[in-house]
């Protein structure tokens, strides 16, 4: 779930299912007990709600793009279109969990507001998602593009990376209590960058031309190669994790 719905879920699953590959950590985390009822925000495909099921639980999945949401119900999964700062529930939920989500969502008050309402008094809420200093090295490369090119406007970064002690407060002051919340630095290996772009940066240039959308990708390519690419390891995002676990009291 991003805040535009433009996904491409075959796209996504051919250079991005490290995603989900990644994420055991968090459905540890999570740990779901049979007939929890337990709301996947921002499910994807369904990867990883098909794994929360297999505790025979009963899992509602979530995601903005229709796409996904078509792939996560032919994984048998019962899947909605809809975003995090509308959920529309009330006390239904033992635990909300969402990976790799929350980084789209900039009016995150209004998401952790949501997902309050939709927890029952002692529910969880375990969140994994990208944390400050996230993916930096990409992000100035996009923005130095940017600047060497006015033509192309201003570089709109389309995401939400805090600080745990921001998160912290923000969840604190609307009534949840963390109990865990943590900064995790974790350099992922990639595809070509040139994928990574086209998967997650398609918003950021969708307002220029199919030919400049290729420039641009290729002049933050070059930008990055000797930053973020050896012949050993190939591409690899200097992604950052910001891992919670926070109660509804
Ligand atoms: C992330 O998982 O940290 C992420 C993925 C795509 C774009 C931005 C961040």
């Amino acid at each position: 779930m991003k805040e535009s719905n433009d996904w491409n879920a075959t796209k996504y699953n051919k250079h991005a299912d490290f995603v989900s590959n990644l994420a055991m950590p968090v459905i540890e985390l999570l740990n779901p007990k049979k007939d929890e009822k337990i709301l996947d925000l921002g499910c994807g495909e369904g990867t990883l709600a098909v794994e929360i099921k297999k505790f025979n639980t009963n899992v509602i999945a979530l995601d903005l793009s229709e796409d996904m949401v078509e792939k996560a119900k032919a994984k048998g999964l019962e899947a909605y279109v809809m975003s995090a700062t509308e959920l529309e529930f009330e006390k239904d939920f033992d635990a909300v969990f969402s990976n790799a989500v929350l980084h789209w969502v900039k009016d995150s008050k209004t998401a952790i507001n949501k997902i309050y309402a939709a927890l029952k008094d002692k529910g969880r809420f375990i969140a994994e998602f990208g944390g400050y200093g996230n993916i930096k090295y990409l992000t100035d490369a996009m923005e130095e593009v940017f600047n060497n090119n006015p033509q192309y406007g201003k570089f709109n970064n389309p995401w939400y990376f805090p600080k745990d002690i921001e998160y912290k407060e923000l969840l604190e002051s609307n009534g949840f209590k963390v109990e865990y919340i943590e900064i995790i630095p974790r350099p992922t290996q990639i595809d070509d960058i040139l994928n990574w772009l086209t998967v997650f940066a398609n918003g950021i240039v969708s307002h220029l031309s199919n030919e400049e959308q290729e420039n641009f990708k290729k002049e933050v390519r070059e930008i990055l190669k000797p930053k973020i690419y050896t012949k050993k390891d190939g591409w690899t995002a200097d992604y950052v994790r910001l891992r919670l676990k926070a109660i509804k009291i």
